[in-house]
C-alpha cells in the first residue's frame, strides 16, 4: 500500500527530526495505541527508544510474554519488563469497591512507571538519559480531553489516564499518533510490522482483570479467570459465521469473561462440586456508549462452557450475559 508507506516514511522523518540524538521512554501496555507508537518510534530511532512494560498481574493469559516476544524478540526493541504483580495484589487486598480498585491500580501504575522513568532519565550503561516521553495519544483522545468541559459532572467509571506525566517527570512529549483515527492507527501498525491479530484486538481496560473480578481481587481468582477467558477468546476466533466468513471475534466489538466470587453446586462424575461461576460477555457496538449483547451461536456457547467447566477446575458454572448498554455497562464494574 503506497499511501500507507508514504505515511510511515513521513512519520518516521518527523520523529527523527523532533528527537534528534536524544532518548525516548514509552510506556508499553500491550494495547493497540502504545504498541503502534512503540513500533513506529522504534523504526525511526531504534536503540534511542526504551519501552517500559508494567505488568500489574491483572493481564490476560500469557499477555506479558507475548508483549516481550513481539517487541524485544521480533522487533529487537529495548524493553524493560517490570513485574509489579505482588505490589498491586497486595494493595488491592481487602478492597472491593470498583472505583476504589480503579484508583489504586491507576495510582500504582503511575508510581511504578515514574520510578522506572526516573531511572531512565538519569541514564546509565551507555545511555545518556531520556529527555522525551512518548505516548500513544490518538486523535479521539485529543478531542475527548479538549471537550472535557462539556462532560457531565458525574463520572460513571474513572478511566485510568496518565495526564500530566511528562511535566511531572520533566520530559518533553512525543505523540506521533496524535492526528490519527483508530482505523489509521491500525493500518499504520500493520505497515510497521505488527501482526494484524495484535492490531485488530478488542479494547482491554487499563485496570484489566481488576474490574473483571467482582469485588475483592485475589490471585486465585485472577488465575482461574485468565484460563477461562483464554478459552472463550480462542473459540471466538475459531468459530466463523458462514454468511460473512468472519470469525465471531471479528464480529464482536468486545468479548471477555467475568469472575463471580460466588459458589454454586454442580456434579462431576460421582461427586458433588461446589465451585465458582463465570459470566461470558460479548457485545456489538460502534462507539462503546451504547452496546447490544451479541447473539453468539449456541454451538459456540456450548463449546465454550463445556471447555471451561472441563478444563478449569474450580469453575463449575458458565452463564451468558444478555444485558445491553444502557442500562447495563459493558464491563461489570
Ligand atoms: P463501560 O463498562 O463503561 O465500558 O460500558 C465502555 C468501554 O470502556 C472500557 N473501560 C475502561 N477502559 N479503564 C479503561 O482503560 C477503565 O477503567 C475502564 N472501564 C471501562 C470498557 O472496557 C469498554 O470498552
Amino acid at each position: 500500500d503506497w499511501v500507507m508507506r508514504d505515511h510511515v516514511e513521513a512519520a518516521v522523518a518527523r520523529i527523527r527530526e523532533q528527537v534528534g540524538d536524544e532518548e525516548v521512554i514509552l510506556g508499553l501496555s500491550g494495547g493497540v495505541d502504545s504498541s503502534v507508537a512503540a513500533a513506529l518510534i522504534h523504526r525511526a530511532i531504534g536503540e534511542q527508544l526504551t519501552c517500559v512494560f508494567v505488568d500489574h498481574g491483572l493481564l490476560r493469559l500469557n499477555e506479558g510474554d507475548m508483549v516481550m516476544d513481539m517487541f524485544a524478540g521480533k522487533l529487537h526493541a529495548r524493553v524493560i519488563r517490570v513485574d509489579a504483580s505482588e505490589l498491586f495484589l497486595g494493595e488491592l487486598a481487602g478492597v472491593s469497591d470498583p472505583e476504589a480498585k480503579r484508583k489504586i491500580i491507576g495510582r500504582l501504575f503511575v508510581d511504578v512507571f515514574k520510578a522506572e522513568a526516573a531511572k531512565l532519565k538519569a541514564g546509565s550503561g551507555g545511555h545518556k538519559g531520556a529527555s522525551f516521553l512518548a505516548q500513544g495519544t490518538i486523535y479521539p483522545d485529543v478531542i475527548e480531553s479538549g471537550g472535557a468541559k462539556t462532560k457531565k459532572a458525574t463520572t460513571i467509571k474513572s478511566h485510568h489516564n496518565v495526564g500530566g506525566l511528562p511535566e511531572q517527570l520533566g520530559l518533553k512529549l512525543l505523540e506521533p499518533l496524535r492526528d490519527l483515527f483508530k482505523d489509521e492507527v491500525r493500518e499504520l501498525g500493520v505497515a510497521v510490522g505488527l501482526p494484524p491479530e495484535m492490531v485488530y484486538r478488542h479494547p482491554f481496560p487499563g485496570p484489566g482483570l481488576g474490574v473483571r473480578i467482582l469485588g475483592e481481587v485475589k490471585k486465585e481468582y485472577a488465575d482461574l479467570l485468565r484460563r477461562a477467558d483464554a478459552i472463550f477468546i480462542e473459540e471466538l476466533r475459531n468459530f466463523r459465521d458462514e454468511a460473512s466468513g468472519k470469525s465471531w471475534y471479528d464480529l464482536t466489538s468486545q468479548a471477555f469473561t467475568v469472575f463471580l466470587p460466588v459458589k454454586s453446586v454442580g456434579v462431576m462424575g460421582d461427586g458433588r462440586t461446589y465451585d465458582y461461576v463465570v459470566a461470558l460477555r460479548a457485545v456489538q457496538t460502534s462507539d462503546f456508549m451504547t452496546a447490544d449483547w451479541a447473539e453468539l451461536p449456541y454451538a459456540l456457547l456450548k463449546k465454550v462452557s463445556g471447555r471451561i467447566i472441563n478444563e478449569v477446575r474450580g469453575i463449575n458454572r458458565v452463564t451468558y450475559d444478555v444485558s445491553s448498554k444502557p442500562p447495563a455497562t459493558i464491563e461489570w464494574e
